[in-house]
């Protein structure tokens, strides 16, 4: 980034700048130390001097013994000596402290989405998911993510998600497994509001694709196989066939054993995304939600994934939420919820939208990609 914008001659100078500053602080921190320490050191020597000279004579007198003068002299030197090194260490506990008040930034962290007591197990989905009145603002934001959303799905839907960048499509996606709380309103699950849920059980139900795939470090089967590493390589094998990335990990020399992530292969965004596919689909998911997953792969590929994905969310999953790229999405789609600036202007299937708003005609135009090959229907 910094060569393609040809700013090297300034991060340079912004690195400099850092380590010039920091050389300073060290040199203060030293010149205060030679500044402090003759002088400590003198009068813990002038201490000594004083004892040995006014205990010696108080032992010439005869009130005191010599033995009790070395004693007191060696107690002395063991206060002194922790005392010296305390200073030394003034400057070591001052960098602690600025870190571990970093650490303690993270660990002391609210935890905002948490189990209510008594949350019950989110065990079988009907696929009922019931928006109603939601409202949502993003923590720290003022300005309100999305305003009263409703909507209900009927089970085994595909419901296409459609908007502008910013309208509030993966906000909607991100309410459902709970990553957020809703401000108003709320997200039902067969008519259950999610919130009644404990998480790792509501979560574990819904199949998520992120708009930005993440891999880890660990090799191509690791990662796909993520959810559940004890999947055999047949199940792996069968993902990964279904998100049209197999061929793709066939022709690398180490095939499902290449290495991903820092040290690993490269990937293009498109395979990514198709491995995060992958990924997802070897869960137990019972909801399916893409969130502009094939946005990286051609048209070509990403029409094979939604063939593929299509016949899956038929037989597998009870409601599959998609924002949409493609016109065949959205054109098979039994619900499109079309999202404009955090509302929710528009909902029905294609031929009500194309019929009754002229904002889905505009941004089918402008978003959606053709389509040459003719898509395969749902039922
Ligand atoms: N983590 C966040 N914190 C604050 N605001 C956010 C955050 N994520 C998204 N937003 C805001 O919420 C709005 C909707 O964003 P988003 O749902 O990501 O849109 P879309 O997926 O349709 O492009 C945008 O205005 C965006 O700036
Ligand atoms: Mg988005």
């Amino acid at each position: 980034m910094v060569r393609a914008f040809v700013q090297e001659e300034r991060e340079l100078q912004r690195y400099a700048g850092r380590n010039d500053s920091l050389v300073r602080l060290n040199v203060q921190t030293i010149r205060a130390i030679r500044n402090t320490f003759p002088v400590i050191f003198l009068l813990s020597n002038l201490v000594s001097v004083v004892v040995v000279g006014y205990g010696g004579a108080a032992v010439i007198k005869g009130q005191f013994s010599v033995g009790d003068l070395v004693a007191f002299n060696a107690y002395l030197l063991l206060i002194l000596q922790p005392v010296l090194l305390i200073g030394f260490a003034a400057p070591a506990i001052a960098q602690a402290a600025t870190s571990a008040a970093r650490v303690y930034e993270v660990v002391d962290a609210e935890v905002e989405i948490r189990d209510r007591p008594g949350a019950i197990t989110f065990e079988s989905c009907g696929g009922r998911i019931t928006f109603e009145s939601v409202c949502f603002r993003y923590p720290g934001s003022t300005r309100e993510a999305l305003q009263g959303i409703s909507f209900e799905t009927k089970p085994k839907q595909l419901i296409a998600v459609l908007g502008m960048t910013g309208s509030g499509k993966s906000t909607i996606m991100n309410l459902i497994p709970r990553f957020y709380d809703v401000t108003a309103g709320a997200v039902r699950i067969d008519g259950r509001d999610v919130r009644e849920f404990s998480l790792s059980s509501l979560r574990s139900h819904i199949g998520t694709v992120f708009q930005e795939s993440t891999l880890f470090s660990g090799s191509l089967r690791s990662n796909i196989a993520y959810a559940q590493p004890e999947a055999s390589l047949e199940q792996v094998i069968a993902v990964a066939k279904t998100a049209q990335i197999h061929d793709f990990i066939l022709s690398l020399p180490e095939g499902y054993d290449s290495p991903v992530g820092e040290r690993g292969i490269g990937l293009s965004g498109g395979q990514k995304q198709r491995i995060a596919i992958a990924r997802t689909l070897l869960t137990n998911y019972s909801i399916l939600i893409l969130d502009d997953s094939t946005s990286a792969v051609d048209a070509q590929t990403a029409t094979d994934i939604q063939a593929a994905l299509d016949a899956l969310m038929r037989q597998r999953t009870c409601t599959s939420f998609v924002v949409a790229q493609r016109i065949s999405t959205v054109q098979t789609a039994d619900l499109i919820l079309l999202m404009d600036q955090g509302r929710l202007v528009a909902q029905g299937t294609h031929a009500s939208l194309m019929a009754s708003s002229p904002l889905y005609g505009a941004i089918l135009e402008s978003q959606i990609q053709d389509q040459k090959r003719p898509s395969p229907k749902r039922p």
